[in-house]
């Protein structure tokens, strides 16, 4: 399999001018999540394949970064054990998984233990797995990536996006470290959009 680093920046230097400008280096990690949990997110699946089969890890730190051209980004610990063999493939699958699928996150979100047993899926034109039953997925292959404190903040260009088709059903969102699901009867409130052909 043809092996391609991408882009690697270093913020390191940004993050100890930011240190040194707020004076601040006590605050707790824990504190600093529990925090961070009031900020609902919806979940993922990010995917991919090499030599040794399937790879996969759930990722709550996903987001769309650029319509033209068309970039992804998604957030990954420095310590996780699947992003070594995510980075050698220089590309994955972003999966958004659906209201019914937070047992798929919990499996996913163990180290070491056989994440795939029991989980349908299909390869995207890339080769990359495709899970049953989600709500969107994203291929893409990795242009850059960011070393962010004890995470690596990867950029990702869209290469193949699920047919509009494949869209239904509701996300599973996460908040405060609780799954949660959007309540049917809640009344949806339209946000105010600078241009409605854009964003
Ligand atoms: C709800 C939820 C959200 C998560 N979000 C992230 C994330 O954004 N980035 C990350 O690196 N790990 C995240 N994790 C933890 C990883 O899924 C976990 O560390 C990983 O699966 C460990 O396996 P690995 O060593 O194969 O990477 C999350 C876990 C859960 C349960």
């Amino acid at each position: 399999m043809e092996e391609r680093e991408p882009e690697r920046i270093r913020f390191t230097d940004a993050a100890s001018y930011r240190t040194v400008r707020s004076g601040r280096t006590d605050i707790d990690p824990r504190e600093m999540r529990d925090s961070m949990g009031h900020y609902a997110s919806g979940i993922t699946i990010i995917t991919g394949y090499d030599d040794s089969g399937p790879i996969g890890f759930t990722c709550q730190s996903f987001y769309s970064v650029s319509l033209e051209p068309p970039l992804v980004s998604f957030s990954v610990m420095t310590t996780s054990g699947s992003y070594p063999r995510l980075r050698a493939t220089g590309r994955f699958c972003v999966n958004v998984l659906a209201h019914n699928q937070s047992d798929l996150s919990n499996q996913f979100a163990r180290r070491a233990s056989d994440k795939w047993a029991g989980v349908g899926w299909g390869p995207s034109a890339a080769g990359n797995p495709v899970l049953d039953d989600t709500l969107l997925w994203v291929d893409c292959e990795t242009v850059a990536e960011y070393e962010a404190g004890d995470h690596y903040i990867v950029v990702g260009a869209v290469n193949e996006i699920s047919p509009l088709g494949w869209h239904s059903g509701d996300p599973l969102v996460f908040f405060k470290g609780n799954y949660r699901h959007l309540r049917s009867h809640e009344r949806p409130v339209r946000a105010w959009f600078v241009d409605e052909e854009g964003y």
